[in-house]
């Protein structure tokens, strides 16, 4: 038929995900089982675990993921699978699911990068223009990716420490809050007012890299060295502090590569895409302009899922690109 129907896999980290999409544009199912109440109580993702939780999940999930779009795997053109970056063990789980379902079914197999992934996120709401720009921010990745055309990628920025999200995370943690703090520092900030003074990594001139390892480590030092002092501080103002100076560099190197290679779209991927101060700069610096569209993402296909990995697939699958039954997880991998 003229119509391609693929079938999505996601276990990067710690979600364990399920998808069918429809020409790369339409969610037909889309299921996540989520492990964050198991990897709360330590503060992070605990790996281990993570593959744990994957292997009990994976067939429920893909199985869900059928029944819920009602098809069956004669109609599905091909299965599309998280190859990379992330947790080895957790990928191991999905990247050998998809093999196993490809050889069963005699489908095609499609290693997919799982920032790909993010950025194809926005195709399932918007048609993509191109060149385009897209913002990555997550709890594992901190990028700027100029895209020319379909299945192209040029990093042009990256983090050369934290990722924003693992920031967020790192500095709530030190508040005392749980996992992850994104959302929970983002509120605070929404309360206080940005009146602590804290850097800004803008690095070289021109540089379109990131750096956030300093500004958690000068958000840790006022802490303790009110603390020392016997001083009072307000969390409020700190986080909202913490969250100007991220946000700050976020949109202005943003704004810089908007104007240098003159994009048409500018789209935002990633968990750190559901925080409000960075929806509303974009909004603010972006929103109204005539030459430029702004595509934000809703929440759920800003973290991590498996429908964000079949719309990346199905550019792939329609390139001709495939991989074969030795594909194997590949936490290193390049976009
Ligand atoms: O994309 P994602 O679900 O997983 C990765 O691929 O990393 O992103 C998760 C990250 C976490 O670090 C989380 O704290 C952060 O996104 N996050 C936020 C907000 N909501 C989630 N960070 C800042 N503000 C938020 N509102
Ligand atoms: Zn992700």
């Amino acid at each position: 038929s003229s119509e391609t129907l693929i079938l999505g896999i996601e276990t990067s980290c710690d979600e364990t995900a399920a998808s069918v999409v429809r020409n790369g544009t339409e969610i037909v199912s889309n299921v996540v089982a989520s492990q964050i109440e198991s990897h709360k109580r330590f503060g992070g993702v605990v790996p281990e675990i993570a593959s744990r939780h994957h292997v009990e999940q994976m067939t429920i999930v893909v199985e869900e993921a059928l029944e819920q779009a009602e098809v069956t795997m004669d109609e599905i053109d091909a299965i599309a699978v998280t190859e990379g970056p992330g947790l080895v063990g957790a990928l191991i789980i999905g990247v050998n699911a998809a093999k196993a379902i490809a050889f069963a079914h005699q489908k095609p197999l499609i290693g997919v990068h799982h920032i790909a992934g993010h950025i194809y996120a926005n195709r399932l709401i918007e048609e993509m223009k191109f060149p385009l720009l897209s913002l990555v921010v997550s709890g594992g990745h901190t990028e700027l990716v100029l895209m020319k055309e379909h299945g192209s990628f040029e990093v042009i920025g990256e983090t050369r420490d934290d990722a924003a999200g693992e920031a967020y995370d790192k500095v709530a943690r030190t508040l005392g809050m749980p996992y992850p703090g994104g959302p929970h520092i983002d509120k605070l900030a929404h309360e206080g007012t940005p009146s602590v003074k804290l850097p800004r990594a803008w690095l070289e001139e021109g540089s379109y890299d990131f750096s956030f390892s300093g500004l958690k480590s000068a958000v840790i030092n006022t802490l303790h060295n009110a603390e020392q002092r016997g001083e009072e501080i307000d969390v409020k103002d700190l986080a909202a502090s913490f969250q100007e100076s991220v946000v700050e560099v976020l949109t202005e190197k943003t704004k810089r590569a908007v104007e240098e290679y003159g994009v048409k779209q500018l789209l935002l991927a990633g968990g750190v895409a559901a925080n409000k101060g960075l929806r509303t700069r974009l909004t603010e610096m972006f929103g109204e302009r005539e030459d430029l569209e702004l595509v934000i993402p809703p929440l759920s296909l800003c973290t991590d899922n498996a429908a964000m990995i079949a719309a990346a697939g199905t550019v792939m699958y329609e390139q001709g690109k495939r991989s074969t039954l030795t594909m194997n997880a590949n936490p290193g991998l390049m976009l």
